[in-house]
């Protein structure tokens, strides 16, 4: 079986958000609105340095089954603007109330609160409208009906914004091990299983093709949650880009509070061994998927 480390990743992360990066710059930039406060609080939520991991888990997904990044970047950058929503939101007073993020101020500090709220529902709303629009010759009726389902349902009640609920309810309360999971998989991993899944349906993976996937992504939705909880105790507020610490003060429910920091690691370690585990039936086409797997359970941002 070939290992990730056989896989040159960086060229491989910057071709994948540069791809992203200029279809939504088509989608953004060149797209009319009739507010341009709100259109420029969208670009700044939107473009302000992200490292792009849901598009990029798009791509790599619909490349681990033959099709290839063209076909796949208007689901890229449907998932990236619903992401980018959760954000914004995320950062408001009401929820978890930071000033900082990608190295700039928030958009609510950047903008105002109303302009924030609005800018992440607009990109809420442009998600779904872009992956109707899409005019890309993958982009079937069938196939962009599968994926609004799945974008929906994955940053709905049973998904994000459950999870964020969630997360939210449990400040300041000890939860079990089997809550916390709970909460992560919804407000972090849902997104990243969506992403997963939207690259398949691109290369339109069959049931026991679309099974792995979701098993890979499963592991590595929960596992991407467990390091940044991890890194907001062990990196610093300029290599995060966010103020680190953050979920200290607030007394979030975290893997190193539940776990303890090693056992935390350990199991974003254990998470990365399934995820790998899951793809053994694809070939080196799952090179990226591989890579990415090891890449969310080491990177340092
Ligand atoms: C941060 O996501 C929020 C979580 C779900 C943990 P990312 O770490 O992907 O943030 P950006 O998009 O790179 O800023
Ligand atoms: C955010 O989790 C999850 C979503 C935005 C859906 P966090 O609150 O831990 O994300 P950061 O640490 O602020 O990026
Ligand atoms: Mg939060
Ligand atoms: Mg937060
Ligand atoms: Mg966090």
């Amino acid at each position: 079986m070939q290992t990730p480390f056989e896989f040159d990743l960086p060229p491989y992360l910057q071709q994948c958000q540069d791809a992203v990066d200029t279809r939504l710059e088509y989608w953004l930039i060149e797209q009319p609105s009739i507010s341009q406060n709100l259109a420029e609080a969208m670009r700044y939520a939107t473009f302000n340095g992200g490292k792009r991991v849901r598009p990029i888990l798009v791509f790599a997904a619909a490349e681990a089954l033959g099709a290839n990044k063209n076909q796949a970047v208007d689901a890229a950058c449907a998932l990236e603007m619903v992401h980018a929503y959760s954000l914004v939101h995320d950062d408001l007073p009401a929820m978890d109330n930071d000033d900082l993020r990608r190295g700039k101020p928030t958009c609510h500090i950047a903008f105002d609160e109303a302009t924030a709220i609005l800018a992440g529902d607009s990109l809420q709303c442009f998600a779904f409208e872009v992956l109707t629009e899409s005019d890309l010759p993958a982009m079937t009726d069938n196939i962009k009906l599968a994926m609004i389902r799945t974008l929906a349902k994955a940053s709905g009640t049973i998904g994000m914004a459950g999870g964020q609920a969630l997360d939210l309810a449990s400040e300041g309360k000890q939860l079990t091990l089997e809550e916390l999971e709970t909460v992560h998989r919804h407000k972090t991993g849902c997104l990243i299983r969506a992403s997963v899944a939207m690259g398949g349906m691109i290369a339109q993976g069959n049931e026991q093709q679309m099974h792995a996937l979701d098993e890979y992504a499963d592991a590595i939705g929960l596992a991407f949650q467990v390091q940044d909880d991890i890194l907001d105790i062990i990196s610093d507020t300029e290599t995060l880009g966010k103020q680190q610490g953050a979920d200290i003060a607030l007394n979030k429910a975290t893997y190193p509070n539940i776990l303890g920091l090693d056992a935390a690691k350990l199991l974003a370690q254990d998470l990365n061994h399934k995820a790998q585990n899951a793809l053994t039936s694809f070939d080196e086409k799952a090179l990226p998927l591989r890579a990415l797997a090891n890449y969310i359970v080491s990177r340092s941002h």
